[in-house]
């Protein structure tokens, strides 16, 4: 039977039941029909296959298996390659454990730093998180396992994560918030979405219908189903009507009597239940036809695969030419996190790891160790500090791991400062005092604030790179990788100067967006604010030369594509990778934009001395920002420049074209519109000239009497002047206004 057909026989009470899960991971079963149950479970960078004893907090074991670098790591990469072979890697997994789909990628925006789930999300950049989301989302449904896309939408803190609003205007959910989602959808083809805990603008993500049905379905063309977040039911009647097909977990609302009730009330209607249900059946029967009975998984190639990942996302953030070290060294490891490194968040993405693998252990014989600091504690210890000197001042070059310990970072709880613990900051400092060859290798999900920097000659950062962390940090260190990793965020100053410093996490559930569109490097480039380290920034052991910027034309309208190409070469004496960043400027606006957006990116490996060339193609959306008025993306026609480059504050090349937007926007002229406004209109200037000209002999008097500049200044009063101060003062009358204003309206 197909899913109509099943459908056609389920009874009202089958339904209902069938749209909320069995357990905390499975679907039910309609035995007498044939529809199996299925199992989902956890990720994304990793699978957390629990028993049915499942919570989803991670308290409880589940298998143990291959920890990934987590999203924040894998977005440092800037290539969809890398999330393509993981997507791959895990979707065979998913068919090994017999699971149909795996929860995840996270795909919202960093909207600040002190997000307890960051590690979970790729960036505070739209494009790079939709692009890298999708490529992840093709490979693992390449191997017929859905991806579950979270937490759709606006879910950018852990503070109330089950219960706030986020109130945020439609321009800054379109352009910032939304867009990921979105190219999973179009571009990736996710079978399914799952909604967040929060509200948006008052109504709960659970129970909102312009997300779930409007934009979602409607606009984007979204077939799969959506799966709330764990408990983040308050109503299941008013979720299926909002386009929520399967509630999760099960238990709470198990037989479904919510939802037979408001069917038979009234206030659900049977449509609405039915496509919810078929959606969910699609998804089972296709998952079970899907099924590749007997998959293996090999282990040792995930492991193997996990650090390749790990030295492919590690961003190279100072090196003043410490690194790499060189043969023989004699080398201090300092610093608890080199034994056992941080290398993933706590949570409900918890990987179960049978052993991770320490830079102490991957390094073997000839490094000396000194523990440094307590991962369990903030405070000095002058004993661990004493020695960790010792053994640097004895060394050649001294390597500090060091970063956010586990309870600093973790799902339900936000950070609450973007600093490390000050026993690590006093170590680093005291290491760096009496050794001039240090470097500092960070684990975390997130931003930290670096007051050490200035004094050491190396940091690299693997954010949180999964089992293999320190496998990954010696190779990359010893010059056995090489470093190519770029931020996927800006790191700050300070916290307090990050946009959303004043409004982030709000106050009584309430969060406003107030920063808008400007997040992250949008808002500090805009303010021209000093960075640590600005988005895009990553440093290789070889250097890279950008030249031959080309565009196929000089002039375009919005409907027709542009294609940029770049050379790069390798001027260094390493191989390398370059992450060439495309940056769209529009040069003059009418609305607040931006300075520069990322529109595309792409990597390249070359050897010393070799060029290759990179080729992009823009659309429409490459130059649009998001019209309100409208509701829709909209190009205002003029000049905008394309910049390329190694981060957003190291643009190499730039050249300008012509884009000529080919929509119109429309003029509501009122009594209150300005004269400005009237000058949109196409006959517009020629009835202000004839203003202008009466102005003179007017009530605002004569130009003449008022002083140096005062044509100017006349000129700028008529422009603000609101078409009803014309009757006001006397230029038309009434009647002759209204006249005008009809004539304009059609
Ligand atoms: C998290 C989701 C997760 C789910 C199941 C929720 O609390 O927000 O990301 O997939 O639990 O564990």
């Amino acid at each position: 039977m197909n899913a109509e057909e099943i459908l056609s026989k389920m009874t009202l009470e089958e339904k209902a039941a069938f749209c909320s899960g069995r357990d905390f991971w499975h679907t039910k079963a309609v035995e007498r029909l044939g529809v199996p149950s299925v199992m989902m479970c956890d990720g994304p960078h990793g699978l957390r296959k629990q028993n049915q004893e499942g919570d989803h907090l991670g308290v409880n074991d589940s298998i143990e298996t291959v920890c990934y670098p987590t999203a924040a790591a894998l977005a440092s990469s800037f290539d969809r390659d890398v999330l393509q072979r993981l997507g791959e890697a895990l979707g065979q997994e998913c068919q090994a454990e017999e699971i149909a789909m795996l929860l995840g990628p996270g795909l919202n925006i960093k909207r600040s730093p002190l997000c307890g789930r960051n590690f979970e999300y790729f960036s505070e950049d739209p494009k790079l998180a939709g692009e890298l989301g999708a490529a992840y989302v093709k490979a693992l449904q390449g191997k017929g396992v859905a991806a579950c896309c979270k937490h759709f939408a606006c879910n950018n803190q852990e503070t109330r994560r089950m219960s706030g609003s986020s109130e945020v205007d439609e321009r800054t959910l379109r352009e910032i918030y939304l867009p990921a989602f979105e190219a999973v959808v179009k571009k990736g083809g996710t079978q399914s979405i799952m909604c967040a805990y929060n509200a948006v603008n008052g109504t709960y993500c659970a129970e909102n219908r312009m997300l779930l049905t409007d934009i979602l379905r409607n606009e984007w063309g979204f077939d799969g189903f959506v799966v709330t977040d764990w408990g983040a039911v308050k109503d299941p009647a008013k979720g299926v009507a909002a386009g929520v097909d399967l509630e999760m977990p099960g238990g709470v609302h198990a037989d479904g009597r919510e939802i037979v009730a408001a069917v038979r009330d009234g206030t659900l209607s049977e449509e609405d239940l039915d496509r919810a249900v078929l959606r969910l059946l699609r998804f089972v029967l296709g998952a079970v036809e899907r099924r590749e009975p007997g998959a293996q998984i090999d282990r040792d190639a995930c492991r193997a695969l996990s650090r390749r990942l790990a030295e492919e996302c590690a961003v190279l953030l100072k090196n003043d030419g410490l690194l790499p070290l060189r043969e023989r060294q004699r080398v201090a490891f300092i610093g608890e996190f080199s034994e056992r490194p941080r290398y993933q968040g706590a949570g409900s993405s918890h990987i179960n790891v049978p052993h991770a693998v320490g830079a102490l252990e991957a390094a073997g014989e000839g490094v000396v160790y000194a523990r440094g600091f307590d991962t369990h504690s903030d405070r000095d210890d002058g004993a661990l500090l004493q020695e960790a000197v010792e053994a640097a001042k004895n060394a050649e070059a001294a390597v500090i791991f060091a970063g956010l310990p586990d309870a600093y970072e973790t799902e339900g709880a936000d950070r609450a400062h973007m600093r490390l613990p000050e026993n690590q900051n006093a170590l680093i400092a005291a290491v760096a005092a009496v050794n001039p060859n240090t470097a500092v290798v960070l684990h975390g999900g997130a931003p930290m604030e670096l007051p050490w920097l200035d004094a050491v000659s190396a940091v690299l950062c693997l954010y949180l790179a999964g089992e293999q962390a320190g496998a990954a940090a010696v190779d990359l260190l010893c010059g056995r990788a090489e470093p190519c990793g770029h931020l996927p965020e800006t790191w700050p100053l300070r916290l307090e100067d990050n946009p959303s410093y004043l409004n982030f996490p709000g106050e009584d559930g309430i969060v406003t967006y107030a920063e808008g569109v400007f997040v992250g490097y949008r808002y500090y480039d805009k303010k021209r604010l000093a960075v640590r380290f600005p988005f895009g920034h990553g440093l290789s052991y070889t250097s890279f030369a950008y030249s031959n910027l080309r565009v196929d034309k000089e002039r375009l309208t919005d409907r027709e594509k542009l294609t940029v190409s770049v050379d790069v070469t390798n001027t260094g004496a390493r191989p390398g990778k370059a992450c060439v960043q495309l940056y769209v400027r529009d040069v003059e606006s009418s609305v607040r934009r931006p300075v520069r957006e990322l529109r595309d990116f792409a990597r390249l490996w070359l050897q010393p001395g070799g060029t290759g060339t990179v080729r992009f193609t823009l659309d429409k959306r490459a130059f649009a920002y998001y019209e309100p008025k409208v509701h829709d993306f909209f190009v205002e026609s003029g000049e905008f420049a394309l910049e390329l480059g190694e981060s957003s504050r190291d643009l190499r090349v730039q050249k300008s074209v012509y884009v000529e937007g080919t929509a119109a926007l429309p003029l509501h002229l009122t009594e209150t519109s300005p004269i400005l406004d009237l000058l949109r209109h196409p006959m517009g200037p020629m009835i202000v000239q004839q203003f202008m000209e009466n102005a003179g002999t007017g009530a605002l008097g004569d130009a003449e009497n008022l002083g140096e500049g005062s044509d100017r200044m006349l000129e700028n009063m008529i422009r603000e002047l609101p078409l009803g101060a014309l009757v006001s003062f006397d230029y038309v009358s009434r009647e002759e206004l209204d006249a005008l204003l009809t004539l304009l309206r059609s």
